[in-house]
């Protein structure tokens, strides 16, 4: 399953993290690559020791805390500090790649990467190129999206960023263990959730619509780990 959320930053939180990219250094995008990814990846991103890292991963998580229908699609059991990557206009590029099943934690352990998101900071008119182009089971997206907006997508997906030709792309991107591991699973979760959705603001809070809501929560009582 593949879903954008429009508007997960409000345009103030975008010039706000904006600014302090423009204030950071960047270091060699490979830092959190694997071996087969490394290989593949040609960008910058933000060094655990930058400055502005800690204010900046509060400042998503805090946004995406508050957006219920990244929490529907994702299901997050927990989710790893989000990192900032800049692809420049020289042809900067991440070819096809599949996102690393177990990434360490900060605080020790591993996190389970089920789902992958990146949340876009720069507008698409800011830069060529630089298209975030998915292969699943749903087929082939090319996804190109406004700043402040986000794609969540599956962790087991090939995928990859077409070369920058000209100008700047700024993005943040996560990985997220979910409670529910399997993404066919999540995926009829969400549409309930969806469905339920609708049918409570055309029909109001019916009888079957209660109980339908008690099969949801009870289906997920049964999925979820943590
Ligand atoms: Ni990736």
């Amino acid at each position: 399953m593949l879903i954008t959320i429009d508007e997960v930053l409000t345009p103030g939180e975008v010039k706000s993290v904006r600014d302090r990219l423009e204030r950071s250094t960047w270091a060699g995008g490979e830092i959190t690559a694997g071996l087969q990814a490394a290989r593949a990846k040609n960008n910058r991103q933000l060094p655990e020791d930058a400055e502005h890292l800690p204010a900046l991963r509060t400042l998503v998580l805090t946004a995406l805390q508050r957006n219920a229908l990244f929490f529907t699609a994702a299901l997050p059991a927990r989710i790893l500090p989000p990192f900032f990557n800049c692809y420049e206009g020289d042809g900067q590029y991440y070819g096809d790649h599949v996102d690393g099943a177990m990434r360490a934690l900060p605080e020790g352990g591993y996190l389970r990467a089920d789902v992958s998101a990146t949340l876009f900071l720069s507008e698409p008119e800011e830069y060529e190129g630089g298209v975030l182009t998915i292969e699943d089971t749903f087929g082939h997206r090319e996804i190109k999206l406004r700043a402040g907006d986000m794609v969540v997508y599956p962790s087991s997906s090939v995928h990859q960023v077409t070369p920058v030709t000209r100008g700047r792309r700024l993005a943040c991107f996560m990985f997220i263990q979910s409670m529910i591991r399997d993404a066919g699973k999540r995926r009829l979760l969400f549409d309930m959730d969806m469905a339920l959705l609708q049918l409570r603001q055309s029909d109001g809070e019916t009888a079957p619509l209660v109980r339908l809501t008690g099969v949801y929560h009870n289906l997920l009582r049964h999925w979820a780990e943590n």
